[in-house]
């Protein structure tokens, strides 16, 4: 077992710096829980103890397969990390919004509870937002229904996910000092949280979670501009032909750089592991043959200077648009 493992920010856990994202098995198409329960379980016998869930991937469903497997490992200490819905159910949250349409404190409270009866613990790690608007930092309904879960023992800490490509977008909350963690997509392409947010997540001590590493799979490498994926899955809509036609010459604009013998998925999150403002990555994985795979890049061993350094090249700045979700 090789897994390194990093402090979660003022928490001060040790958690292991490949954690797992638990999306797709609560939600994608193709998804079957018997394949993702057997890679979850080598995940921990491969030393992964942390993961990322919510209560919207599959309405519950995979928070109830996080609670299959902590039942399974009872001896071990799993950090689970959950996020709450939107009231509106809008995904991403807009300029605009009120706090009290998207997280009254009642309802903070309400989602709480289903999500500790669907992953079957007493406590969440981490409670997260599964969106955010900056202009809710200094809000005091929040803030007062994440302190009362706090003190009634049900969450240890309070996270927000901010929204894909506005890393901008919680810089404010985290200087409030309330916010334990922080779970932003970064990535070969989406670089751009090392300009503001980062140097706040040092400040502040702040957890980082660092979100869709292979950019929802154009970083694995294994994406054509003819990809499509079964009906109803999500991907349809976020891989228009826009965005997939660009994404995949920009995947193939790195093959020339990856070095022998390592995969695009190696690199990409090997090129993540190189910045210790990240406390963990959380890779989506339903097979074990990718479990495997992502856990042995934590081994400790860095992508030479000269290839971060051509890596960097390679920032993919975005702004969010109708299908960016
Ligand atoms: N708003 C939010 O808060 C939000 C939004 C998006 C994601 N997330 C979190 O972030 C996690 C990660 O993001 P994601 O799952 O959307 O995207 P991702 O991690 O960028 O990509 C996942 C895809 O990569 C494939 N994959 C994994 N390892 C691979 C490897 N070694 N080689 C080839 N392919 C590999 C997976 O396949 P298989 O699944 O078939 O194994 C899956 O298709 C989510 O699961 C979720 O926990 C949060």
């Amino acid at each position: 077992m090789n897994m390194l493992y990093r402090t979660f920010g003022r928490t001060g856990w040790q958690i292991s710096e490949i954690g797992y994202g638990m999306w797709g098995m609560g939600g994608w198409t193709e998804s079957d829980d018997a394949e993702s329960l057997r890679a979850l379980h080598l995940a921990v016998e491969l030393g992964c103890n942390f993961f990322d869930t919510a209560w919207a991937y599959g309405d519950g469903h995979s928070e109830q397969l996080f609670n299959q497997l902590a039942r399974a490992h009872p001896d071990k200490l799993l950090y689970i990390a959950t996020k709450i819905p939107p009231e509106n159910r809008i995904w991403p949250s807009r300029r605009g919004f009120k706090l009290r349409d998207v997280f009254p404190a009642d309802y903070i409270k309400e989602y709480t509870e289903k999500s500790l009866t669907n992953l079957g613990v007493e406590t969440v790690h981490v409670q997260q937002f599964h969106v955010w608007e900056d202009d809710w930092a200094e809000m005091d309904e929040w803030q007062r229904a994440m302190e009362d879960l706090k003190r009634d023992g049900k969450i240890q800490a309070v996270g927000i996910s901010i929204n894909r490509w506005e890393p901008w977008n919680g810089v404010r909350t985290l200087r409030t000092g309330k916010m334990d963690a922080v779970q932003v997509i970064y990535n070969i392409f989406d670089q751009n949280p090392e300009d503001e947010l980062f140097p706040v997540c040092d400040e502040f001590n702040v957890g980082v979670i660092a979100r869709v590493p292979f950019d929802e799979g154009t970083l694995t490498g294994t994406l054509t501009k003819d990809s499509k994926w079964a009906q109803g899955d999500w991907r349809n809509t976020y891989f228009v032909p826009e965005n997939l036609n660009a994404s995949v010459d920009r995947a193939e604009a790195l093959r020339p750089l990856i070095p022998a013998g390592v995969t695009m998925a190696e690199m990409a999150l090997r090129w993540i592991l190189a910045n210790r403002t990240v406390s963990t990555i959380i890779p989506g994985m339903r097979k074990e043959k990718n479990v495997r795979a992502n856990i042995a890049t934590s081994d400790g061993v860095l992508l030479s200077d000269d290839l971060m350094r051509e890596l960097k090249k390679h920032r993919w700045d975005r702004i969010p648009t109708e299908w960016s979700q």
